[in-house]
């Protein structure tokens, strides 16, 4: 794509992606800017300019379509086609992860799952074993590896996101708590629960 999107609207694409999504299942083939306006709470203008920012997708008079919008927006945001995770630290967070069956369902399929702890090696999450962290060379020699979620301790992130990137895994999804952005040929997306807490928090202590 020639033109540079402002991240404030591919932040926003997910939502869109979802509610097209819901409406496809309902069964809705074409919905006007004012209706999905109504159904996602923010104003018909704000869905035309983002969704100018692609060529528009809708039609005067006729709305959108809705399994193409979901298309499209699916295509901008490359979730049509399947990404191979796998998740390293197979805790708490990390067995969610890995047991949490719809994110196959938006492109992301949890193909491996990766400790140290050797009680871990062999359980089964899903259908996923966790393998032992030395395992992953391998793995990633013979599996076509695209993104790799940190759900390990902060103090082993740093390392383990080097070690990834020097086995070719070029995207990792962080959720350990310590930033990694200033680590080369990576791209990092970062999670923090704890910061959609505050936000929560501070908009509570707002209305009081
Ligand atoms: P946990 O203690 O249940 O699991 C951590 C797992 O990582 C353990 O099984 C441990 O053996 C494994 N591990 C340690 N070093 C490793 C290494 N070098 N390679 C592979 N595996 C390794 O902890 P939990 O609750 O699952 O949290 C995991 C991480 O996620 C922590 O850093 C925590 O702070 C963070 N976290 C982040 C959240 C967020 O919103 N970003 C929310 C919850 C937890």
């Amino acid at each position: 794509m020639d033109k540079q999107i402002s991240q404030a609207v591919i932040r926003r694409l997910p939502r869109y992606y979802r509610y097209l999504g819901e409406l496809l299942d309902d069964g809705v083939e074409r919905i006007s800017s004012n209706d999905l306006s109504k159904r996602m709470h923010v104003t018909a203008s704000q869905i035309r300019q983002d969704l100018n920012n692609f060529g528009g997708f809708g039609q005067q008079g006729y709305g959108y379509n809705v399994a193409y919008l979901h298309d499209e927006i699916g295509n901008i945001l490359g979730v049509n086609e399947t990404h191979n995770v796998i998740v390293i630290g197979a805790g708490n967070l990390g067995q969610a992860i890995a047991g949490y069956v719809k994110f196959e369902r938006v492109g992301f399929k949890i193909i491996g799952l990766f400790d140290v702890n050797p009680e871990l090696k062999g359980k089964l999450v899903r259908d996923i074993p966790v393998q032992m962290l030395d395992e992953l060379p391998e793995f990633i020699k013979h599996n076509d590896v695209e993104i790799a979620a940190l759900t390990l301790p902060k103090s082993n992130a740093r390392s383990t996101a080097l070690k990834l990137v020097s086995l070719g895994v070029h995207a990792i999804w962080n959720f350990a708590h310590v930033d990694l952005d200033d680590i080369p040929d990576v791209i990092i997306e970062n999670v923090h629960l704890s910061d959609s807490l505050m936000q929560l928090s501070y908009n509570i202590t707002q209305q009081k």
